[in-house]
């Protein structure tokens, strides 16, 4: 059977990338799958993190989940590091995984920047523990934005290596799922640079809690060429700001950015904006008000979290323990 697996790192600023790469696509996948959402915690603490900001924001990473439709019935909504199985598991990995593997990984490279010898060495190790989330429950698809591609490229050298070190087909090959019109929203101040929550610049992105004002100021202000919207796709090309902007209205409108630009060709962004605003506000506006006022109900989150640990470690520990036995850990 398919088992869904993903995560979210609550680093606080989840935004419209976060949202239109990843978690609205959970929701449709809990009619037909198993499906088990993680806010992953102990990759949040690869980079420094304030206590009391990583609690309150791993809330708000399952907030968001349930805000976007996902029914803690079906699904199970958890945090990370609630699970024994994933440090357990991710050791193992770390041991499998080759440093040559971990060295060509691009988001490292551009985490860890110029300082490299500084970073964390959880920061370096971050897609094996990536591996583990996903293989202590044998999942089998990974629904994601375009940039973990190749964390999961790696998941499955990962799963092929232990498989054929141990000689028994132990784990699945993770299928990654990428799909929809906008799987890589780019920052609205540079077409070349994806929207993310790092990003200094608040105007960069749309907050999952930006209400109808922000959203207005932010997509007047974002960085476009002073061309009407083309006739075709291939008319975008060399246009990263404008192709951002039809990807971002056919993500949310549900349609393909080809049906878009029927509607929009020959218009000015001085149009084109205000539409794009009515549309998130619309469509989007409705998950970040929901999520905050989930935010004023902490016990009710907590629950939920608390709920889906538990059934996510009946999914996990006999996984890991069938792990430790073919491994050869005494006692296991
Ligand atoms: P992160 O913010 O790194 O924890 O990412 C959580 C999920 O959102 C992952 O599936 C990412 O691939 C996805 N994601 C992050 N940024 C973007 C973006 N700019 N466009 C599309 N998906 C994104
Ligand atoms: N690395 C992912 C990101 O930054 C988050 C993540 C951690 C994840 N573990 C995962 C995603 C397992 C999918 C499956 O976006």
């Amino acid at each position: 059977m398919s088992r869904i697996f993903s995560g979210v790192q609550p680093t606080g600023n989840l935004h419209l990338g976060n949202y239109l790469g990843a978690i609205r696509n959970f929701v449709g996948l809990q009619d037909d799958y198993e499906c088990i959402y993680c806010a992953v915690n102990m990759h949040a603490i690869t980079v420094w993190q304030e206590p009391n900001e990583l609690r309150n924001n791993t809330r708000e990473v399952a907030a968001a989940y349930l805000a976007a439709g996902v029914d803690p019935e079906k699904s199970i909504i958890f945090a990370q590091s609630a699970v024994h199985a994933h440090a357990e598991l991710a050791w193992i990995f770390n041991c499998v995984a080759r440093i040559g593997w971990l060295n060509r990984m691009t988001q490292f490279k551009e985490k860890a920047g110029k300082n490299r010898e500084n970073a964390s060495l959880g920061l370096y190790a971050y897609p094996s523990l990536m591996a583990a989330d996903i293989l202590a429950y044998k999942a089998t698809h990974v629904p994601v934005g375009e940039d973990q591609k190749q964390h999961l490229e790696l998941t499955r050298d990962i799963a092929q290596k232990f498989n054929n070190d141990f000689g028994k087909e132990v784990f699945p090959i993770v299928e990654p799922l990428i799909f929809g019109e906008a799987t890589r929203v780019m920052s609205l101040r540079d077409g070349s640079k994806k929207m993310s929550k790092s990003d200094p610049s608040d105007y960069s992105r749309i907050a999952l809690t930006d209400g109808r004002d922000d959203i207005a100021r932010k997509l007047k202000k974002a960085r476009t060429d002073a061309d009407p919207l083309p006739e075709t796709v291939d008319g975008l090309e060399d246009r990263p700001e404008a192709a951002n902007l039809v990807g971002i209205y056919a993500a949310l409108s549900g349609q393909s950015k080809a049906d878009v630009l029927k509607e929009y060709a020959g218009s000015q962004f001085s149009v084109f904006k205000p539409a794009l605003t009515d549309l998130a506000v619309e469509k989007f506006g409705p998950v970040g008000e929901e999520m905050k006022r989930l935010m004023t109900d902490p016990a009710y989150v907590d629950d939920v979290l608390a709920k889906g640990a538990e059934r996510a470690s009946a999914i996990a520990n006999p996984i890991i323990k069938e792990v430790k036995e073919i491994v050869g850990f005494l006692g296991a």
